[in-house]
């Protein structure tokens, strides 16, 4: 039910703990363990950082991703590997891809090579193409230039094994140190040819390449050396067509740097503009970033998605490496973002990029809470709460019986979220923070993810996207919304 009235200081005193009780207090946590999420994707243990090869094939939505099987810190680099038919519950699969001879498994994509262009399965049954960047480790130790290369591997039974190409690398390194993360998608020209473009992210720019096989690649043009943020290496590229909202054909270009993001560390800027022949012509010079918050990093969209879909479907690593390696969790470490959808939308002639959740986080809506009833605690870890904004001005915490809080906020045209008090931070001296983006227009609606270990905060449904991981010592309890929230409604939700 939908609470209509307004309220001053709606306070849920959610979870009861006299002052004089002594036992313990019993943590309620999610799948059993502190901080695991119920509906982000974890590793099963182990380290994870990178989402790789997104990819939808057969009713399947295929999620690899950086992993160290053996470590909760980075090492070397593997494939895991995760399908989902709703983008809610993943099944784990085994690891995908092993390091090998030639380097770790750093980041890249997969495609479908539907007309077998690749020549690595039959037109009967045409591969799963997995391209990556191969990092020699051993090589990098040296004053070598060229230890990163990029390489195939294929899949005849959809992604369940794979074999690596034989000819690896299929492009080798021009000496460069930072030359990784191939995005390739195919490019249908208006005469109906069809050809593989790779984006590939080169120290402080992107280059484009193009193929007829996947096999050898042509470089077609660069860009980036002057335009955007340039604060730390550029990583994990990814360039989307869209309609503008007047129906104009536009690029995006997504571009991951670290360090160098807006609220340290790690963050993903983009760019908007054309793209033909392998150059990209950006509308203006303006930085824009895809989300405002310190947790997105890396992301990049599914391939093969069903043309009736009509969506561009993203998924960022909900970390930063500036604490990656060392957040309190125990046994597995990181989480990935929920899926959004992308989009253009218009602010008074500017172009931005929305980040709007994925229809199929609605499935996980189990019950529905009404502020007026006495309810003895947040329904549970993993909540959904939508609320409108009926002044551009608003003040949502969230709090627990140890006095830690989390504060999100619109004042003065910033939205922020302040975990400066939201639990365990003293693993890095910059995680208990207040992050703000700059927000000109007006919210009228918001939107909350939250999770054991996390808060996605999208304001009118993603033209402003914050996405914080957070550590409390014990869940959240109790949540106050000032009056300008109303209409506020609270999902738990459930698998
Ligand atoms: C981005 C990144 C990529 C690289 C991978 C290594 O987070 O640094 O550039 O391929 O992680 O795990």
């Amino acid at each position: 039910m939908t609470v209509k009235k307004s309220y001053f200081a709606i306070l849920l005193t959610l979870y009861f703990y006299s002052c004089t009780q002594q036992e313990p207090i019993v943590f309620k946590e999610t799948g059993g363990e502190k901080y695991r999420p119920l509906y982000h994707l974890t590793p099963e243990s182990g380290w994870m950082n990178d989402p790789n090869g997104l990819i939808y094939l057969d009713g399947e939505y295929h999620l690899f991703y950086q992993h160290y099987p053996d470590s909760t810190v980075w090492g070397p680099m593997h494939w895991g590997h995760a399908v989902s038919r709703d983008l809610v519950t993943w099944e784990h699969l085994p690891i995908a891809l092993y390091p090998d001879s030639l380097g770790y498994i750093f980041s890249g994509s997969a495609v479908f090579d539907a007309e077998n262009s690749s020549g690595l399965g039959s037109p009967d049954n045409p591969p799963m193409v997995a391209i990556f960047t191969h990092h020699n480790a051993e090589e990098a130790n040296t004053s070598s230039l060229t230890y990163q290369y990029q390489s195939l591997a294929f899949s005849l039974d959809k992604g369940r094994t794979w074999e690596k190409y034989e000819g690896n690398p299929v492009l080798p390194n021009p000496g460069i140190r930072d030359f990784r993360d191939p995005k390739v998608s195919q490019i249908t020209k208006a005469d109906g040819t069809k050809s593989w473009l790779m984006t590939l992210a080169v120290l402080d720019h992107i280059n484009f390449y193009s193929s007829s096989d996947l096999k050898s690649w042509t470089l077609m043009g660069e860009f980036g050396k002057n335009v955007g943020a340039h604060g730390g290496v550029w990583e994990c590229p990814d360039l989307l067509p869209f309609k503008t909202p007047a129906g104009e054909d536009k690029w995006v270009l997504l571009v991951s740097i670290n360090p160098g993001g807006p609220q340290k560390g790690s963050a993903t800027q983009y760019f908007i503009g054309d793209f033909e022949n392998g150059q990209f012509t950006p509308d203006d010079t303006m930085i824009r970033w895809l989300d405002y918050g310190p947790d997105n990093y890396a992301g990049v969209t599914w391939s093969n998605l069903p043309a009736e879909q009509n969506r561009t479907l993203f998924v960022g690593w909900m970390s930063n490496w500036l604490y990656g390696n060392v957040v309190p969790t125990e046994a597995w470490r990181s989480a990935m973002t929920v899926p959004r959808e992308l989009s253009l939308f218009d602010v008074d002639g500017t172009l931005l990029l929305k980040s709007a959740p994925a229809k199929e986080l609605e499935s996980l809506r189990a019950a529905e809470y009404d502020l007026n009833q006495q309810i003895s605690a947040l329904p549970s870890e993993a909540t959904e709460l939508i609320a409108e904004v009926n002044s551009d001005t608003f003040t949502l915490t969230l709090a627990n019986e140890l006095g830690e809080k989390v504060v999100i906020s619109k004042e003065n045209g910033l939205v922020s979220i302040d975990r400066r008090n939201a639990g365990k931070s003293d693993f890095n001296s910059d995680f208990a923070a207040i992050h703000s983006a700059p927000m000109s227009w007006e919210a009228n609606e918001i939107r909350l993810f939250l999770d054991a270990s996390s808060v996605e905060l999208f304001v009118n449904n993603g033209e402003l996207v914050m996405t914080s991981i957070l550590f409390p010592t014990s869940p959240w309890k109790t949540l106050e919304v000032s009056e300008m929230l109303t209409s506020v409604e609270i999902f738990k939700l459930e698998k």
